[in-house]
């Protein structure tokens, strides 16, 4: 359920002395923690800080949170809150999910893509051996809190992260607020303008609707869920690529995962040109060009067989649009296809 924060203290009434737990990273500590305190009013908490980043997402980060949880006698009826990004609330998710068979647990999400993406549909968990998100759950948060003023300190690079994603949504279930996503681009706003406008434009809150939506009806992606993997095919792997020299922002490469998947699109599924045209206007002026070590497509095409969302010997699933809003799920393409949409996507 999406609340503000002002709803806080009224989901909290019936929460026992020294059983509110609060986790953050070091940077949501410093820029978010003040306003999270300030609209709790009387209530007390415990307090743990993780470091900040992906690193930080793993098994020794979760036994940290089980051991503050049982230090300070936490009991089934404790309610940790998750004030961070998706790290904070992936991991916050999966370490509440799972102590004394569960407790309740709250998202704060901080970052624009935790906003519209990480912090809902209830998927916790932690990256284990190298394989990013290998153990989790799904459980669902008591409640999940947007707070905008939180996104006033998030590095640019971090929204248009998170934006990447409301774009996604908008291709994948929505013309009309992939038109208002168009207009608001248009103006090229200055950060906090920016932030001030996904909220009085009505375009955050729909953004989490299409998400909510597609998880309500498919909660274990079994099937529709995975229209969500649009653009993530593709993304995952100058994802997991890039990853060998440096950590690039996830949204950066489902953006230019979301250039090739389109292609895809207009090639297979007779998907209008003009989207293609708009999506790498898209790119071109905010996200740049990828800057990977991964423009061997061969290598790139490899990497996609090893997704998860793959059947055994069958080439690349994808998700492909033959519109705006009109998703189709399961598209296995040929290699020599993802290849010239590659080749497009690497030649712009
Ligand atoms: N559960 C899901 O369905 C789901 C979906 C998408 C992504 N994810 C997960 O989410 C994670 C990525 O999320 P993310 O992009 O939010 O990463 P993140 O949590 O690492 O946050 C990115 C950076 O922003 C900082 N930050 C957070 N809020 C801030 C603020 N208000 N001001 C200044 N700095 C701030 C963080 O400290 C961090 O350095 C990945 O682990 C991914 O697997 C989960
Ligand atoms: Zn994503």
């Amino acid at each position: 359920m999406l609340h503000s924060l002002t709803q806080l203290s009224s989901l909290l009434s019936d929460l026992p002395k020294g059983q509110l737990f609060v986790l953050t990273d070091s940077h949501t500590k410093v820029h978010c923690l003040p306003l999270f305190a300030e609209s709790i009013g009387d209530f007390s908490y415990h307090l743990l800080t993780l470091e900040a980043g992906e690193v930080t997402k793993n098994l020794t980060s979760v036994q940290l949170v089980w051991d503050f949880l049982l230090k300070h006698r936490a009991t089934r009826e404790a309610v940790l809150v998750n004030l961070g990004g998706g790290m904070i609330t992936d991991l916050g998710g999966f370490a509440a999910a799972t102590y004394m068979r569960g407790i309740r647990f709250v998202n704060i999400p901080t970052t624009l893509l935790a906003m519209v993406d990480a912090s809902s549909g209830g998927k916790t968990g932690f990256d284990y051996k190298g394989v990013k998100n290998a153990i989790g759950t799904f459980t669902l948060p008591l409640a999940t809190l947007i707070h905008l003023d939180f996104l006033r300190t998030l590095p640019a690079e971090e929204l248009l992260s998170g934006f990447a994603e409301m774009l996604k949504h908008a291709l994948i279930a929505s013309k009309e607020e992939w038109v208002n996503l168009l207009q608001l681009l248009q103006e090229e706003l200055p950060h906090e303008q920016l932030v001030e406008a996904l909220g009085s434009t009505g375009v955050l809150q729909a953004s989490i609707a299409i998400k909510e939506k597609v998880v309500a009806q498919d909660p274990h992606e079994t099937g529709l869920r995975k229209i969500l993997n649009f653009g993530h095919t593709v993304g995952h792997a100058i994802e997991s690529a890039a990853l060998e020299r440096n950590a690039l922002p996830h949204g950066y490469c489902v953006l230019w995962g979301m250039v090739a998947e389109v292609y895809l699109s207009v090639v297979k599924l007779g998907c209008p040109r003009e989207v293609l045209q708009q999506l790498t206007q898209i790119m071109l002026q905010y996200y740049g060009r990828p800057q990977c070590n991964c423009k061997q497509r061969e290598q790139l095409i490899q990497r996609m067989y090893q997704d998860k969302k793959n059947s055994a010997n069958r080439t690349p699933n994808f998700t492909l649009l033959r519109a705006v809003g009109e998703p189709e799920i399961n598209q296995y393409v040929s290699e020599k296809d993802i290849d010239e949409a590659l080749e497009y996507l690497f030649s712009l």
